[in-house]
């Protein structure tokens, strides 16, 4: 078999057999298939798709690359969650110890930030002495011990999938639903959870930009999962706007604290309590109604916020933080923004914020940046919000002055003001399973 010919076959429109699918993956894992070849063959799938077969021999190829996690030493039903990637999406953090408060084990792997989206596990981090690196062992004996653990990937989780993706990422490949429902879902499968919630993002802060994309995306990724045994359903959110105020890492995780305390912004609190009694639901414990009354109750009871300080606490963490924001890493600048002309905000363009955190060192210019925990942005105003004149939009925070003028540049052209006032849009969009 030869990978010109593979090439040649996709950029033609044709169908890729298994072996096709198996020797690409095997191969480039191998080093026996340089760059410039697997970027021509994903731009050709960018170009030319992938049907339903192609898509899901090549989850199923790329979740057996590595290592595949066996969760069954964990009693219980394991529920997953995984988002598509968005801009301030924090609501892991918030239904993760929901979920275990209500008795529900939480093994969850997550990633670190991807482009203009955060992640996960650069958000734990920026709590002093979080240690998201653990041995698959660590992390069982953690969910055995206190019902929940969250850590990174390990480097044997999907490698295809790690390599794949830091080429699609700068070849501009991301983007396709064969693409990504293969990554997301190769990553779950071999991650052991028996059923799977995804959040599957919708708008300008995600990948996918149109209702009707994400509509496609959540349901391939859906069939993958019920066809490899897995109860799976996806909720479609709006990620038109960032959820809740706070973008960037350690003013991410106050804003959860917040959530969790009953003091969060409204959206937040919609979207993550949503996705949890989800998560509840599909563990069998109840029909949604009463997992929604769950969920509330874990929250107003305080023990969600105990269970994340448990969490925090088993992972070398300083749970202190849950009471005192100055323990976080603290920025040596910020600069508001100030709405130049009155109006309503019409439009934010999400993508573009996550951008502008990013520059302020929130995010990774590169694979080698180190993320500054403290840098980020503060929202005081949304989408449908009224703004004056000389008004604070937004508070911006680094600990590398120069970047502030070009993160202030990016902001004034991603907040569209307009005379007109706006309404927003329901958080909720769809149901898929
Ligand atoms: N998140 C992933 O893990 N993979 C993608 O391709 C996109 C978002």
């Amino acid at each position: 078999m030869r990978m010109y010919e593979i090439i040649e076959k996709k950029r033609d429109g044709f169908e890729l057999s298994l072996d096709e699918i198996n020797f690409f993956i095997t191969e480039y894992c191998n080093n026996s298939i340089p760059d410039y070849q697997a970027a021509a063959l994903l731009m050709a799938i960018f170009l030319r798709g992938m049907n339903e077969r192609e898509t899901a021999d090549l989850t199923n190829v790329m979740a057996n690359s590595g290592d595949r996690i066996d969760l069954s030493s964990i009693a219980g039903i394991k529920v997953d969650k995984h988002s598509t990637g968005g801009v301030g999406d924090k609501t892991t953090l918030i239904l993760a110890p929901i979920v275990a408060a209500c008795g529900i084990p939480v093994a969850k792997m997550s990633g670190r930030g991807l482009g203009h989206t955060g992640g996960t596990i650069d958000k734990l981090e920026s709590i002093p002495g979080f240690n998201t690196s653990l041995s698959t062992e660590q992390f069982i004996d953690n969910v055995k011990s206190i019902g929940i653990s969250i850590a990174g990937q390990t480097g044997n989780l999907a490698p295809a999938d790690k390599k794949l993706y830091a080429l699609r990422d700068v070849t501009a490949t991301v983007n396709n639903t064969s693409l990504i429902a293969s990554s997301i879902m190769s990553k779950k499968l071999a991650s052991g959870a028996d059923r799977i919630v995804l959040d599957v993002k919708t708008g300008s802060g995600a990948f996918m930009k149109t209702f009707e994309d994400s509509v496609e995306l959540a349901k391939t990724m859906v069939k993958i999962g019920k066809n490899t045994g897995r109860k799976t359903i996806a909720v479609v959110t709006d990620m038109d706007i960032p959820l809740g105020f706070a973008v960037g890492n350690s003013l991410e995780i106050i804003e959860v604290i917040d959530t969790l305390k009953s003091k969060g912004p409204e959206d937040l609190k919609v979207v993550s309590f949503e996705l949890a009694a989800r998560m509840l639901e599909l563990s069998g414990i109840g029909n949604i109604d009463e997992c929604r009354a769950r969920v509330s109750n874990a929250v107003e009871s305080g023990k969600a916020l105990s269970k994340f300080a448990e969490l925090i606490e088993n992972q070398g963490g300083n749970k202190d933080v849950i009471n005192d924001s100055t323990l976080f890493p603290q920025p040596a600048y910020k600069l508001d923004f100030i709405c130049e002309k009155p109006g309503y905000i019409q439009f934010m363009k999400t993508d573009q914020i996550g951008i502008a955190s990013l520059v302020l060192g929130a995010g990774r210019e590169t694979k080698e940046s180190k993320i500054d925990y403290s840098a980020g942005i503060m929202f005081n105003k949304k989408t449908g919000d009224r703004v004056e004149a000389g008004e604070s939009v937004a508070v911006l925070y680094t600990n590398r002055e120069e970047t502030l003028l070009h993160a202030v540049s990016l902001l004034k052209e991603a907040v569209v003001i307009s005379e007109l006032p706006h309404e927003r849009k329901p958080l909720i969009l769809a149901y898929i399973d």
